[in-house]
Order: C-alpha cells, then sequence, then structure tokens
C-alpha cells in the first residue's frame, strides 16, 4: 500500500497491508485474519506525527468511525465520547458548538481524536489529558477491549502509556469531560496579546480558540501546503541546575518550569535557533522559517533525508549546550 498521501510530511512511503477498520467490534477478526504472528500494525491516524524514514515493515492498521456523541450531561459538564478517527479540529470546534469548553487551547492540531491520548496533545497551557475521562481500546494479546481511566493512561509531557508501550493496545475511542464554563487560560505567552490587539478582555471560548488558530496559522506552517509533523523534537527537560548553568552561559536563554522542582525544560527551538538552523535548506529538507522546531519537507524531500536532517540539528546542540534533543514524532523504518 501507498502511504504518500498517508502523512503529513508528505514523503514516499509503502507498507506490505493498509487496513482500514470502520467498526472497532471487526477488530478481533482483522487481526486473527490479517494481523496476526509479525510484527505489531502501525497505527494511522492522520499521519502526522509520524516520520517515514523508509518503507514500513509492519502492516498499517487505519481506524475511521468518526461518530461523536454526549453521552452524560448534568447540566454543568459534559462526557462527550469520540471514535478514534474523528478529526480532532473539527470535534474541538463541535465541543464549543454544543456549549462545552476546555479544548479550545488545542484548536488546529493536525490529526486525529484516536492519536491525542497516545502523545498527549499540547499547547498554548493545555495537555489533552487533563480533560480526558477514559479511553477506549482493544488489546491485541489477549483479543479484549479495555477501557483506561485517566489515570490508568499515565499521562505525561508528550508521553502516555499509550506511547510508552507500543503496540500494546489499539485506540478505538475517547471519552472527554468537558465542562460548560471555566476561566479562560490566556496565561501562555501570544494569546493574551492576541486578544488584546482584538479588543477583548473577557473572552469567550470560542474567542480563545480563534485565538489560538490566529497564533498557529501565522507561526506555523500549514501541512496541507508544506510537509511538516509539527514540532520535530520535544522541549528537553533537564535539570535544574543544569539549566542555571546554561542561562548563565548564555543570556536569553528562556527556561520554563519542569514537572517537579528539581527539573526545568528548554525550548529546543531556542537552542535550535541559536544553532544556525532556523530557515535552513538543504534539497528539499528544512527548518521552517517561522519556527525553528518545525522541520518541512519543501517538496520531494525523503523520509531519510529528513532524518539525516533532523540528527545533524540534533548534534549541533548536543555539541553547543550539551543538551540532547530526543524527537517527537514517531520514526518508521529507522532508528533514532
Ligand atoms: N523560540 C525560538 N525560536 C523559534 C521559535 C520559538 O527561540 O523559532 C523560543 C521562544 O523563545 C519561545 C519558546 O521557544 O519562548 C517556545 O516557543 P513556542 O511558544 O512556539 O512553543 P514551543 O515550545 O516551541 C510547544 C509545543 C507545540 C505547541 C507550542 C504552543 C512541544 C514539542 N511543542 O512548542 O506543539 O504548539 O508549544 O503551546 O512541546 C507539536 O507538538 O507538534 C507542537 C506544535
Amino acid at each position: 500500500a501507498d502511504l504518500s498521501a498517508r502523512n503529513s510530511f508528505g514523503v514516499a512511503a509503502r507498507a506490505p497491508l493498509l487496513a482500514e477498520v470502520d467498526d472497532p467490534a471487526a477488530l478481533p477478526d482483522v487481526f486473527a485474519r490479517h494481523l496476526s504472528g509479525g510484527a505489531p500494525p502501525l497505527v494511522l491516524g492522520g499521519g502526522s506525527n509520524l516520520l517515514f524514514a523508509g518503507d514500513a515493515d509492519m502492516p498499517v492498521l487505519a481506524l475511521s468511525d468518526d461518530a461523536v456523541a454526549v453521552v452524560d450531561d448534568d447540566g454543568s459538564a459534559a462526557t462527550v465520547r469520540a471514535g478514534a478517527g474523528a478529526h480532532w479540529h473539527r470535534f474541538v470546534r463541535a465541543t464549543l458548538d454544543r456549549g462545552l469548553c476546555g479544548l479550545e487551547n488545542l484548536a488546529l492540531i493536525p490529526g486525529t481524536v484516536g492519536a491525542a491520548p497516545i502523545q498527549n496533545i499540547g499547547a498554548y497551557g493545555v495537555e489533552v489529558g487533563e480533560y480526558v475521562q477514559a479511553v477506549e481500546a482493544f488489546e491485541p494479546a489477549s483479543g479484549r477491549f479495555i477501557r483506561l481511566s485517566r489515570q490508568d493512561c499515565a499521562f505525561a509531557y508528550r508521553d502516555s502509556v499509550f506511547k510508552r508501550e507500543p503496540g500494546r493496545l489499539v485506540v478505538t475511542a475517547v471519552e472527554f469531560r468537558l465542562p460548560r464554563s471555566a476561566a479562560a487560560r490566556t496565561g501562555y505567552a501570544g494569546i493574551a496579546e492576541e486578544l488584546a490587539a482584538a479588543g477583548i478582555d473577557r473572552p469567550t471560548p470560542l474567542q480563545v480558540f480563534e485565538a489560538v488558530c490566529a497564533i498557529r496559522a501565522r507561526k506555523l506552517p500549514d501541512p496541507a501546503v508544506i510537509g511538516n509533523a509539527g514540532s520535530f523534537f520535544k522541549n528537553p527537560i533537564v535539570a535544574q541546575a543544569q539549566a542555571s548553568a546554561l542561562a548563565a552561559a548564555h543570556p536569553g536563554l528562556p527556561v520554563f518550569p519542569g514537572a517537579d522542582a528539581g527539573s526545568r525544560k528548554l525550548p529546543a527551538a531556542w537552542l535550535i535557533e541559536a544553532c544556525g538552523w532556523k530557515g535552513a535548506r538543504e534539497g528539499d529538507a528544512g527548518v521552517a522559517p517561522g519556527h525553528a522546531l518545525v522541520l518541512v519537507n519543501h517538496g520531494a524531500a525523503s523520509g531519510a533525508q529528513l532524518l539525516d536532517l533532523a540528527r545533524r540539528i540534533a548534534g549541533s546542540v548536543r555539541a553547543r549546550f550539551g543538551v540532547a534533543l530526543e524527537p517527537e514524532p514517531r520514526i518508521v523504518g529507522a532508528r533514532w
């Protein structure tokens, strides 16, 4: 099967088999007939958090169920269940249209609902895990459907049980618990300014959604126009002492809080820009001119060329700052 049109980098790639499943109830049968024995299948959502550095040697499974339903509503909050195949951004918009909020800061993130909990998508001060009530999944090894609570998902920065144990579970649907009203979360850099420029001082969730869309559209290349997978690296977490030493040696380096008192998060984009990579281009593989964390395919780059560029970027950041960068998208067909 040809996967060129199914990855947002737009690189050429093939897989031995592509199984498209609309009804998750068919999964036991699909696994028994087509997916047993060899390597676990690659579960493909929007293909927007993935780099095919070569062909996939495993079969590919895509879930297309995109049903959205309110399953519980007590007036102040509702539980909304969405199939794994639902388009993330349209789903966020649909929750706002129903008078629910919480997901507005996560507007315009490419991909599907099923992919959202895997890397615990996050943007503008919000991570999806905060609003996930449960994740429904199929476990091929046992042939059973299971339901994971938010705690079971073990969400962390761009991480979850699904990412830590690849291949164990196939996410089939996600349940979100969403309030009808909540304080707008405008603390993250850029949002308050965007709203102020529009003369809005008490934003509705829809206005926050629109502000986030405007900021993203300005900074991040649209994968429909130029191939990319969003941030290519995670922001590195370092010990507080290392962050202080780096900040002293490199005035201007922003330092953000980590998950605990002893750790700090550094902006990978800043480190990469300081090494001179922003806007760089080698053949058709490049770094976005508007954001140093985004690798782009200007046309005909191969996945291997993009991976090679990523490795050289990480190498120069390590040499200059002593900080290791880890890729954020899943890399298929090669090892990082
Ligand atoms: N910066 C630079 N150069 C650049 C861009 C940014 O120096 O070219 C510095 C700025 O100093 C800024 C800091 O990096 O203060 C952070 O930049 P930004 O707010 O754009 O966010 P980010 O840390 O680069 C993260 C997420 C994005 C998410 C934004 C907004 C990760 C890996 N990335 O990027 O998520 O949209 O925050 O919340 O955590 C994604 O995961 O694919 C993604 C796009």
